[in-house]
Parts: structure tokens; sequence; C-alpha cells
């Protein structure tokens, strides 16, 4: 059985993007911290980075049968429509994660498309909220599942 983390455009250079907003942990790190905690379960990590919203989509559909998955979609989250219907197609329960909190951020970054679709969001705990996702997963995810 396997999770899917999923992080969207820009959010392959943490470590040194904006280290004020986003903290200087890099996706790697994180990568690594959430394969940990899923293995808890004796669950396996698929972790991918992409850029472009297609691509995005792409993994969505090729992990369907994914236990669960983290998604971060970045600023896809604002206006990410078609991301949204790949979302809403992906039957595995899943959590969204923002580094920052973005409600505490410009106006622009107060509006999710794709929040409403989650199981729940953990937000403004930097690096430390995928892991508070990767183990609320774990929790929600039944054992006959995984
Ligand atoms: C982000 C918040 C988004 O508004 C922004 O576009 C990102 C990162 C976060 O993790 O805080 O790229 O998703």
């Amino acid at each position: 059985s396997h999770v899917l983390l999923l992080n969207g455009p820009n959010l392959g250079t943490l470590g040194t993007r904006q280290p004020e907003i986003y903290g200087t942990t890099t996706l790697a790190r994180i990568e690594a911290d959430v394969a940990e905690e899923v293995s808890s379960r004796g669950w396996t990590l698929v972790a991918e980075q992409r850029n472009g919203e297609g691509e995005l989509i792409e993994l969505l559909q090729q992990h369907g049968d994914a236990v669960g998955a983290l998604v971060n979609p970045g600023a896809l989250m604002i206006a990410g429509w078609g991301l949204r219907d790949a979302l809403e197609d992906f039957a595995p329960p899943w959590i969204e994660v923002h580094l920052s909190n973005v409600w505490a951020r410009e106006s622009f970054r107060h509006m999710s498309v794709t929040a409403p679709l989650a199981a729940g969001v953990v937000m403004g705990l930097g690096a430390l909220g995928y892991r508070v996702a990767a183990q609320a997963l774990t929790r929600l995810v039944p054992p006959a599942a995984g």
C-alpha cells in the first residue's frame, strides 16, 4: 500500500524559496519525514513534485489505488480548476497542506478551490504540517484499506 505526496508549482525549491515565509527545510527532507511517518502503518511513500497542473492531474489519475494522499497545490489552490476536478475524481482520502498560514497573507490567497474536497487542511505549521498531516492519514484510513 502506498501514500501519494503531491507538491505543486514552486515547491521544489523549498529550502531557499522565501525562507522567511516557507522556512529552510528542503522538500527532500519533508519527503523523508512523511515517508517515516506513514511507515508506521507499513505504507510506502510515492513523493512527486511538479510545476505543471497537467502533470499533477496525470499523477492523481495514476495513483487512484493509493491508500491516501497529501497535496500541497501551491498557487493552484487559487484557480486550479483542472486540478480541482482531478481531485474530485480521486477516491482515496487526502489532506491539503500549506506551509504558510494563507489566511494571514494576501487576500488573493484566501481562496482554495481544492480545500473543500479535502478530508482536512493543515496550514501555517511549516514543514511540520506535512508530518502532522501524514500522522492524521495513518489514523483516518481504516485498517481494511491498508
Ligand atoms: C503555499 C501557499 C500558496 O498560496 C503559495 O502559492 C505556495 C505555497 C504554502 O504551502 O504555503 O506556493 O501552498
